[in-house]
This record gives structure tokens, sequence and C-alpha cells, in this order.
């Protein structure tokens, strides 16, 4: 077995690479003149693990290049992160049921695939092949240990979010949890029902699969504060952090944005690469 990755999968390709102790097959990344993209892979084996999350629309075209290149290896697609996920049902006549093409297309060149959180698991079918989703819930829960808080209050902001809350709780040793109901206005505003949460003095933990522009864990960090809250931090699985969400999480009083590397940036505190290392060698 053989790991390789699109461009913006780079390191958490290499952590894998490290944990299942497999070669990671270098490759190069250029342009043609008119902008296309251009891959030259080092040498294939018979089973390849392709790690790519798919953020911008030039990652998805990288994956579908990658597994090209890897056609006739049995192909086992690790997609950390797939865009266009919340995009699962057709929610105005018109328009398209964005997540089930993305995932029919990827799927057609795979034997198996492997997502983390996926934004709905009722997704995973459209891939088509045999496809299972990761929860990070115990490793956030064992980052969360890391932070300087004492008996954490870890809520959902919204009902979404309200199963990943109680399995990190759980994971916590039976830490509180809760979650709020959001609705949404627009792309980068929500309104988050009025509740009375018992914060006063305690540390909150906002917890959600995707951070995006940040609407809505500020929106609820507010509401937190307002109810005399000591500590605010927000801890995602994908940070996407589209639109200057950092600092319109920060400028809210949150004190701390932590994501995993299914999304590479600088909030990238704890990894994803054991959990599907795992699932690669189980
Ligand atoms: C929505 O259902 C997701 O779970 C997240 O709550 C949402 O994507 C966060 O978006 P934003 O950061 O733009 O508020």
């Amino acid at each position: 077995m053989k790991i390789i990755s699109n461009r913006r999968s780079q390191v958490l390709a290499g952590r894998i690479a490290t944990v299942t102790r497999n070669p990671l097959v270098d490759v190069r990344w250029t342009r043609f003149p008119d902008g296309e993209i251009s891959l030259q892979a080092g040498e294939i084996s018979d089973h390849m693990v392709i790690v790519g999350s798919f953020v911008e629309s030039d990652d998805l075209i990288e994956l579908l290049l990658l597994i090209d290149i890897c056609r006739n290896a049995e192909i086992t697609l690790v997609l950390p992160y797939m865009s266009y996920a919340r995009q699962d049902k057709q929610f105005n006549p018109g328009e398209p049921l964005s997540a089930r093409i993305i995932a029919r297309t990827l799927g057609a060149g795979v034997s198996r695939v492997i997502t983390v959180n996926l934004h709905e698991e009722t997704i995973l079918p459209y891939f088509g092949v045999p496809a299972i989703d990761l929860s990070l819930a115990p490793g956030m829960a064992k980052f969360i240990m890391s932070l300087p808080c004492s008996n954490p209050l870890i809520l959902g902001p919204d009902a979404g979010a309200a199963r990943l809350a109680r399995d990190i709780a759980t994971g916590g040793g039976e830490w509180e949890n809760d979650h709020l109901h959001k609705v949404r206005l627009s792309g980068d505003t929500v309104r988050i029902e009025p509740k009375v949460i018992p914060v006063t003095g305690r540390d909150v933990i906002i917890v959600d699969d995707i951070i995006s522009t940040g609407g809505t864990q500020s929106t609820a960090a507010s509401m937190l504060y307002l109810q005399g809250a000591a500590a605010v931090y927000t801890v995602c699985v994908h940070g996407v952090l589209a639109t200057g969400a950092y600092t319109h999480l920060t400028s809210s009083g949150i004190r701390g944005v932590f994501s995993s590397d299914t999304i590479e940036s600088a909030c990238s505190t704890y990894s994803a690469a054991g959990i599907i290392a795992d699932a690669l060698i189980s």
C-alpha cells in the first residue's frame, strides 16, 4: 500500500504514511500555460490510498487526476473534508443536489471511500462503493482536555451538532453537554434562539463539524457571554475559516479557535491521522 495526496492534504497524508508505515508517493504539481493542472507522480503500487480534502474546485480536479494516475490499482479514497456536503438536499426548484453529483463522480473510479465527520451521513450511498464515515469526537475530547478549562460545558450550536457534543462529552468522562437551536438567515448570518443555560462562571466549548464564516459560533458566544460564561472556546473538525472567520470569532471574545488537520491551517491543533490510519489497517 502507498499513500498519495492532493496539494490540500499533504501534511495529513504524511502523517497517515508515518502512522501506517507506508510510503508516500512524490507528486509534482505544475500548471499548463492556460492554467490547467498538470500532475506527475512517482511509482504507484497495487493498492493506493488517495488522501485529499476537497475545499476549492481545483482540489476536486486534482483528486480526479490522481484517481486516473492510480487507475490500475485498487484505490481507497480518503476524503477528509468534502465541500458541497451541506448541499445534501435540493432546497429550491432548479438547484442541483450538489453533494450527490460530487460523490457519484469521485466514487466512480475508486474501490472504497473513507470520510471524516461528513456533514450528513445520508451522502455516503451516493459514492456507489462501500463508504464509511469516521468521527473525530474521541480526538476532540482528548484535545479539549489539554485546554485550560475546568469542568467544561460542551455545547453544540444547533441540533445538527447535538450528537457530536454528546459524543465528545462522553469521551471526556461525562462532561455536561447541551445544544442550541439555530435558524440560518443568510450565508453568513444566523439567529440563535434564546435559551437560558446555566453558564455563569463556566468555561464553554462550542463544538461543530464545520466553521465556515464563523457566524454560528460568534453568535452563540455572544449569547453565552451575556449569560455570564467565564470563557468560550470553539473546537471544530473542519476549519474552513472563510471570509475572515478567525477575526470574526476572536473579536467576539472567543478565547481559542481550534480545528483538526482535515483542512490544514494555523488552527489545526489535533490530527485525524490516527483514526484514518486505524481504518486503513483494520
Ligand atoms: C451547519 O449545519 C454546520 O454544521 C455548521 O454549523 C455551519 O456550517 C457553520 O457555518 P458558519 O461558520 O458559516 O456559521
